[in-house]
């Protein structure tokens, strides 16, 4: 039986299965899905729970061609990343859409934790701000996303590979702020909220993304570390940006820097 649902990148199925599933079971699955979804080359399982910083995962193979490498297409947007060695999902594919439309010409923004840059393509393909840099620690990921930029032909973005915290104080020294900031964490504890209010220009915009059941404790973890940076806010919005276990959710939410 093919499983309620499952992860579609482009050519490569993600399915999971409860552990007690046979084998054959799954290879059953795998080749139902390749006769029923044409656009679907490859069908992989999901072995392991998504680990780590890099929030990467391992997958076995099924059925069809082998290969990790997905080419997936998203808000008129080509990308190309190899499913184990990057943190892909398209499940956000809505708010990056929704983000771009929030976008002026004249910013310049910066994407931190950018993965294979997917929110600063659609961002720098759909909205054209000014330039957008796209900072990864992911050495893998930050080269799929130099391949993704000359794949939508952007000229617009620039990519960093590196950690955010060593990456900053580098653009602090060069005396680059930003007009907007785009935080599309993972679920880790720290919240690089004080990196961030370095680089953010008086007035400017950052679009935080959090984990929690209730958004109060999302709001209680921006106001703690705003406050250590000695930084004044104003929240213009809070919204759930989708499920992430039964109950906890992802949010987003989007604050002015006043100061
Ligand atoms: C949840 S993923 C988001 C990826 C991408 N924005 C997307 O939506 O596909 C978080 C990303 O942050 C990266 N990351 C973790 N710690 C980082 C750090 N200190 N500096 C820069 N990137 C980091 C991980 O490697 C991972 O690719």
């Amino acid at each position: 039986m093919i499983p309620k649902s499952f992860d579609v990148l482009g050519n490569i199925a993600i399915l999971k299965f409860p552990e007690e599933t046979r084998k054959s079971e799954k290879l059953k699955s795998a080749k139902q899905i390749l006769k029923v979804h044409k656009s679907i080359t490859t069908v992989l399982e999901k072995s392991d729970k998504i680990k780590g910083r890099l929030r990467t995962f391992k997958t076995t193979y099924l059925a069809g061609i082998k290969t990790k490498i997905a080419s997936y297409v998203e808000n008129g947007c080509r990308f190309r990343f190899d499913v184990e060695k990057t943190y892909f999902s398209p499940r956000l594919s809505n708010e990056r859409n929704q983000l771009a439309k929030k976008i002026k010409k004249n910013e310049k923004v910066l994407v931190l934790f950018a993965g294979v840059a997917p929110f600063a393509i659609v961002i720098a393909k759909l909205a054209k701000p000014e330039i957008v840099y796209s900072v990864e620690i992911n050495k893998n990921a930050s080269k799929c996303a130099e391949e993704n930029v000359k794949l939508n032909k952007l000229q617009n973005i620039r990519v960093i590979q590196g950690d955010s915290k060593k990456v900053i104080p580098k653009l602090v020294k060069q005396g680059i702020k930003f007009d907007r900031i785009v935080m599309p964490r993972a679920q880790l504890k720290e919240t690089f909220l004080t990196f961030a209010l370095k680089v953010i220009k008086k007035n400017g915009i950052i679009n935080y993304y959090g984990f929690g059941k209730q958004e109060s404790e999302i709001l209680d973890e921006i106001e703690r570390d705003v406050k250590k940076a000695g930084k004044k806010i104003k929240i213009i919005n809070i919204k759930k940006a989708g499920n992430i276990a039964p109950y906890k959710y992802r949010w987003r939410v989007d604050f002015k820097v006043l100061n």
